[in-house]
């Protein structure tokens, strides 16, 4: 694929882009999320009804991070956002610190992060690589619980007003390792301006596989160095 060196790519990657590292996707067949189900332990009631059990869930996940590396889909995005010389913007669905240890830079989290935390009282977001508990307290006002900063279900992801500016004027949009079951990520191949082109990368074909015009069946760690080198014009890597 060739594309205007001025082109302005928007790329979204869900938990497929972050598989092959040892993270577990989320739509296993059992419905379960690391045994658990979603709504005891990712939305704001669950929180209200059970903070040990939901502080407890993400202490685990955020530990988990520390076990796993970034593979070469993670590196060829980065790799990426520093040789091309147009505008680039990589939203992701994970909530894992993958890209950002691959040295992605111009990245947005719109469910949030692990490794971060959020004051239920002043709303400051500050990292948080440790344990998190009913004990917790915002560095910044000092005084408010913090929760974890996760977009929990029925909540408003994060930068939407960016993502959606940017959507509307980019020349090509990359959808990886996304089923296409959660919105509104799903709807950004719907987004996207009328002279964009849109490809999908994906294990099997994701739910929305229809609205893209190309979508390329296989591994992540295969396909998008691929599709990298091909856009800047030399050999994968
Ligand atoms: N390479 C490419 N794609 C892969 C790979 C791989 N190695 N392994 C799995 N996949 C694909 C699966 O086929 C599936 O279509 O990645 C997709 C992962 O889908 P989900 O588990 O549904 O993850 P995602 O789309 O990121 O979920 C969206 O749902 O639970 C919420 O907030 C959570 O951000 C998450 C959101």
């Amino acid at each position: 694929m060739t594309l205007p060196r001025d082109a302005r790519i928007v790329i979204l990657t869900g938990a497929g882009i972050s598989a092959e590292s040892g993270l577990r996707t989320f739509r296993a067949a059992d419905g379960l999320w690391e045994d658990h189900r979603v709504e005891d332990v990712a939305t704001p009631e669950a929180f209200g009804r059970n903070p040990e059990l939901v502080y407890r869930f993400y202490n685990e996940r955020r530990r988990s991070l520390a076990a796993v590396q970034l593979n070469a889909a993670h590196l060829a995005l980065a790799r990426l956002e520093k040789e091309w010389p147009g505008e680039l913007l990589l939203v992701t669905q994970n909530v894992d610190d993958l890209h950002d240890r691959a040295g992605s830079r111009n990245l947005l989290h719109m469910h949030g992060e692990l490794l971060k935390g959020r004051c239920l009282g002043c709303g400051a977001v500050a990292d948080w690589p440790d344990d998190m508990d009913g004990h917790s307290r915002c560095p910044t006002c000092t005084r408010g619980l913090v929760r974890p900063h996760i977009v929990w279900f029925g909540e408003l992801p994060l930068g939407l007003e960016r993502i959606y500016a940017a959507l509307e004027c980019c020349n090509l949009f990359v959808a990886i390792g996304t089923s296409g079951h959660v919105y509104p990520a799903a709807g950004f191949v719907e987004a996207v301006g009328p002279r964009a082109r849109t490809v999908e990368l994906n294990l099997e074909p994701s739910r929305v596989v229809d609205a893209f015009q190309e979508h390329r069946v296989g591994r992540a760690t295969d396909l998008v160095p691929a599709l990298v080198a091909e856009l800047l014009g030399g050999p994968a890597f």
